[in-house]
C-alpha cells in the first residue's frame, strides 16, 4: 500500500499530527512555517540556534518531543542549506531525509510543511507532488519473504502536506505516480526463483482483470516458434523457464488512435549463459528485469491516472541459463525481422530479446514512438554512474521530450550518441550482425544494434543499467524509469 496523502491550509501551530516537519536554512533561517512554530512555542527552535544544535545544514534533522504551544506531538527540524543555492535537486533531497527521519518515529501518520519552501521556477503543484513521492519513497518496505515479525513499530500510513490552494492532480498524480513506483519496485526485489516468466506473465494478467481499460495478450514459446522470434527463443534454451512475450493494452482513448509503445527488457535472471558471468555479485543480476519493472509501473501508473491516450507495455520475459540446451557463442541466430544475428558473446542477450520485441511491437501496434528500457550494459554504469540513464535516440523531438520529462520529475537521463559512425563495429562475417561491438562505446553498440530493428520507427532506447537499484549487499530497487516515462506519458496526453 502506499502512503494516503491530503492536503491541509491549516496553521502550522494547530495542526495536530504525531509529528510536524518544518524547514531551516543554513545560518538559522526560518522558513515561515519554522518561525510560526517557533513564535508559538516561545522560541523553542530559536534555543536551538542559539545553542549551535540547529544549523540548517542541509541533511541536518532535530526532532522536538512536545514542544510547548503547539498542537503536534514533534516538530522535526530539517536542515535546508544555503538559500541562495536552493533548488529542485535539493528539495527532493530535503524531503528524502525528512522521509527517512519520519520513518525512523513510531508514527503512523505525520504532516510536512516544506512544500511552502520556494523552489526556483517550480509551482505548488510540482513541490506537492515530489514531497509526496519522496515520502513514500522512504516508507516503502520489501517483506514479501522475510518472515512475518509481531511486535513490529507502527509505520507512516498518511502524511498531510501544508498547502493552501493546489490542484487536485498533484496528489492524484503522486498516489498514481506511488503506486507504479511501488509496483516496479516490489516485481524488481522479487528473488529469481520467484519472479520467473511466468510470474511477470500472471502480474500483467492480473492487471487485465482488475482494470476494464486493459487487456493482456501473452504469447508462450510455442506461439513465439510459429512466429518466428529466432533471437528471443535463442536466450531461454538454457532455462527450465520457458520464455513469456507479455503485451498489456491500454485503451485511454478511440480505439483507432495509435498507440504509445514501451518496451521493457524482461531478463528475470541473467547468469550470462554459457559465456558466464563472474559469481561476485551474481545475484545483483536478478534485477536484470529492472526495464520490464520499470514499464510495467508506468503503465499501472497511466492506467490509474486515466490519461486519454492509448499505451501498449510489451516485455519479453526471459531466463538467461546455460545448459545443454543453451544457446553458445558461434551460433547464428534469424531474428523475428529476418536479420540474422551472430552470437559472439551469450552475455549480450538482452539486445537479443529486445530486438524481436521490439519488431513484433512495431509490426503489430504501429506506435507513436516506442521507448525501450534495459538494464542493457555494464558500459552506461561505467560513463554514467548511478544517476542518470543513458537516452539513446536519433529523433531529436523524441529524445528531448524524454530528457525534459525527466528534468522535469528528477528522474533524470542523459543522451549519448547514437551516430552509424559506430555500426561497423557490430559487423559479422557469419551473419547480418554481430551481437557484441568490442570494448569501446559499449551503451552505444548496443543502441546501435537495437537501431537496426526500428529503421521505421520513432523510437528512443533508455538503458537503466546504473539507475535501476542501488548496488551492493542492501542494494534494492529504485522504481527508476517508472517518473520518466510516465511524465513523458502526461506530457504527450495534455498535448492532444
Ligand atoms: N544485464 C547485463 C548488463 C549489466 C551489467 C547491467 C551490470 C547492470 C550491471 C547485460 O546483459 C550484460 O551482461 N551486458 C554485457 C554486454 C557485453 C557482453 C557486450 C556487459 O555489459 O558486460
Ligand atoms: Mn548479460
Ligand atoms: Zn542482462
Amino acid at each position: 500500500m502506499t502512503l494516503q496523502f491530503s492536503l491541509t491550509p491549516a496553521a502550522p501551530e494547530s495542526i495536530a499530527t504525531a509529528c510536524i516537519v518544518a524547514g531551516v536554512y543554513e545560518g538559522g533561517v526560518f522558513t515561515s512555517a519554522a518561525a510560526r512554530l517557533d513564535t508559538a512555542s516561545q522560541g523553542a527552535l530559536k534555543q536551538l540556534v542559539e545553542a549551535g544544535d540547529l544549523t540548517g545544514q542541509l541533511g541536518q534533522s532535530l526532532v522536538l518531543f512536545k514542544p510547548q504551544g503547539i498542537a503536534a506531538e514533534r516538530i522535526l527540524v530539517v536542515g535546508l542549506g544555503a538559500q541562495k543555492s536552493f533548488d529542485a535537486q535539493s528539495y527532493y533531497k530535503v524531503n528524502l531525509d525528512a522521509a527517512r527521519a519520519v520513518d525512523k518515529l513510531p508514527v503512523s501518520e505525520a504532516t510536512t510543511l516544506l512544500p511552502e519552501v520556494d523552489v526556483p521556477a517550480h509551482d505548488i503543484a510540482w513541490k506537492l507532488r515530489t514531497a509526496a513521492l519522496a515520502f513514500d519513497h522512504a516508507s516503502y518496505r520489501y517483506t514479501t519473504t522475510l518472515k512475518p515479525r509481531s511486535s513490529q513499530k507502527p509505520q507512516l500510513a498518511s502524511l498531510q502536506l501544508g498547502a493552501n490552494e493546489a490542484p487536485a492532480e498533484a496528489l492524484q498524480q503522486a498516489s498514481a505516480l506511488a503506486s507504479g513506483i511501488r509496483f516496479a519496485r516490489e516485481l524488481a526485489n522479487l528473488p529469481p526463483n520467484i519472479c520467473n516468466p511466468q510470474y511477470l506473465a500472471d502480474q500483467a494478467a492480473a492487471l487485465a482483470d482488475e482494470y476494464d481499460t486493459v487487456s493482456c495478450r501473452i504469447l508462450d514459446h510455442v506461439e513465439m516458434e510459429q512466429l518466428g522470434f529466432g533471437s528471443l527463443l535463442a536466450v531461454g534454451r538454457g532455462s527450465a523457464n520457458p520464455p513469456k512475450l507479455i503485451a498489456l493494452e491500454y485503451r485511454g482513448t478511440d480505439h483507432d488512435t495509435r498507440p504509445y509503445a514501451l518496451v521493457g527488457k524482461g531478463i528475470t535472471f541473467d547468469t550470462g549463459g554459457i559465456s558466464l558471468k563472474p559469481g561476485a555479485g551474481m545475484d545483483e543480476m536478478k534485477f536484470d528485469m529492472g526495464g520490464a519493472a520499470g514499464v510495467l509501473g508506468s503503465f499501472l501508473a497511466t492506467v490509474k491516472l486515466g490519461l486519454p491516450i492509448n499505451l501498449v507495455c510489451v516485455v519479453p520475459a526471459v531466463e538467461n541459463m546455460p545448459d545443454g540446451n543453451a544457446y553458445r557463442p558461434g551460433d547464428v541466430l534469424t531474428s523475428l525481422s529476418g536479420i540474422t544475428i551472430e552470437v559472439l558473446n551469450t552475455d549480450a542477450e538482452g539486445r537479443l530479446i529486445l530486438c524481436d520485441a521490439l519488431t513484433w511491437t512495431g509490426q503489430t501496434y504501429q506506435p507513436k514512438a516506442i521507448v525501450d528500457a534495459a538494464t542493457l550494459t555494464g558500459a552506461c554504469v561505467v560513463a554514467l554512474g548511478k544517476h542518470a540513464s543513458g537516452l539513446l535516440s536519433k529523433h531529436d523531438d523524441l529524445a528531448n521530450e524524454l530528457l525534459d520529462a525527466g528534468q522535469h520529475s528528477l528522474d533524470r537521463a542523459w543522451r549519448l550518441p547514437l551516430w552509424d559512425d559506430y555500426q561497423n563495429q557490430l559487423e559479422s562475417v557469419f551473419a547480418d550482425v554481430a551481437n557484441i561491438g568490442g570494448k569501446a562505446g559499449g551503451t552505444i553498440t548496443a543502441a546501435c544494434f537495437l537501431a537496426r530493428f526500428t529503421e521505421n520507427q520513432r523510437w528512443a532506447h533508455l538503458d537503466i543499467a546504473g539507475t535501476a537499484w542501488d548496488e551492493g549487499r542492501k542494494g534494492s530497487s529504485t522504481g527508476r524509469p517508472v517518473t520518466l516515462l510516465t511524465q513523458w506519458l502526461i506530457d504527450r496526453a495534455q498535448e492532444a
